[in-house]
C-alpha cells in the first residue's frame, strides 16, 4: 500500500513548493511549480489550481501525473506518480481556497510589508479556479545518494 509518510509532510511544509508535470495526448510534457499544495491523507495530494494553462488541458487528456518537492537544507526529496482529478466545487475547493488563505496570510507574515504589498499589487488575493486531487499510486526517494536517488518507495 502507498503511503505518505509523517517524514514526507514534514519536507512540503519545509518545501517552497512543489513541481508537477503533465503530459498532453500527443505526448508532449510539461511542468510547473505550484506553491500551495496541501497533502490531504496517506495516498492524497492537493494543488490549488490558480492560474493553470496546459496543466489543467493535460490531465483532463491524461490524467497520469508526476509531483515532486524537495528541502534543500537537508537535501531530502521525494517523487509522486499517480493519477489526477479535477475538482470545480464542493469540498475540495474550499480546501483549496483555505491553502491559498493560509498561504496569503503566511507570506504576510513573514515578508517585509512593503514587499508584501509588492506582491499583493501582482498577486491579489487568490480565489481558485479548482483543486487537484492526485491519487498517489507510487512513491520514489529522490534523494541524492546510491542507496536513496531513484528508490521505490511504496506503490
Ligand atoms: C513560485 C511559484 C509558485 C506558484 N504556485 C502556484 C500555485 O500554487 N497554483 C497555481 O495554479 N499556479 C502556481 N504557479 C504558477 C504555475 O507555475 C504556472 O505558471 C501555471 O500553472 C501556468 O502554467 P501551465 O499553463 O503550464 O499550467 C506558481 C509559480 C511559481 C513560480
Amino acid at each position: 500500500m502507498v503511503k505518505i509518510t509523517d517524514e514526507m509532510k514534514e519536507v512540503s511544509q519545509k518545501s517552497h513548493g512543489w513541481a508537477l508535470a503533465t503530459v498532453s495526448k500527443e505526448g508532449i510534457p510539461n511542468v510547473i511549480a505550484v506553491g500551495n499544495v496541501k497533502i490531504l491523507s496517506e495516498n492524497e495530494i492537493l494543488l490549488a489550481d490558480n492560474f493553470m494553462g496546459k496543466t489543467v488541458k493535460n490531465i483532463k487528456e491524461n490524467p497520469e501525473v508526476a509531483a515532486a518537492v524537495w528541502d534543500w537544507d537537508n537535501v531530502l526529496g521525494y517523487q509522486f506518480k499517480g493519477t489526477a482529478r479535477i475538482e470545480y466545487s464542493g469540498e475540495m475547493l474550499e480546501e483549496a481556497a483555505a491553502v491559498d488563505m493560509a498561504s496569503a496570510k503566511s507570506r504576510k507574515k513573514n515578508l517585509p510589508p512593503e514587499v508584501f504589498a509588492k506582491l499583493l499589487e501582482r498577486i491579489p488575493v487568490l480565489k481558485p479556479k479548482a483543486a487537484i486531487i492526485i491519487t498517489v499510486k507510487s512513491i520514489y526517494n529522490i534523494s541524492p545518494g546510491r542507496r536513496t536517488a531513484g528508490k521505490l518507495l511504496s506503490s
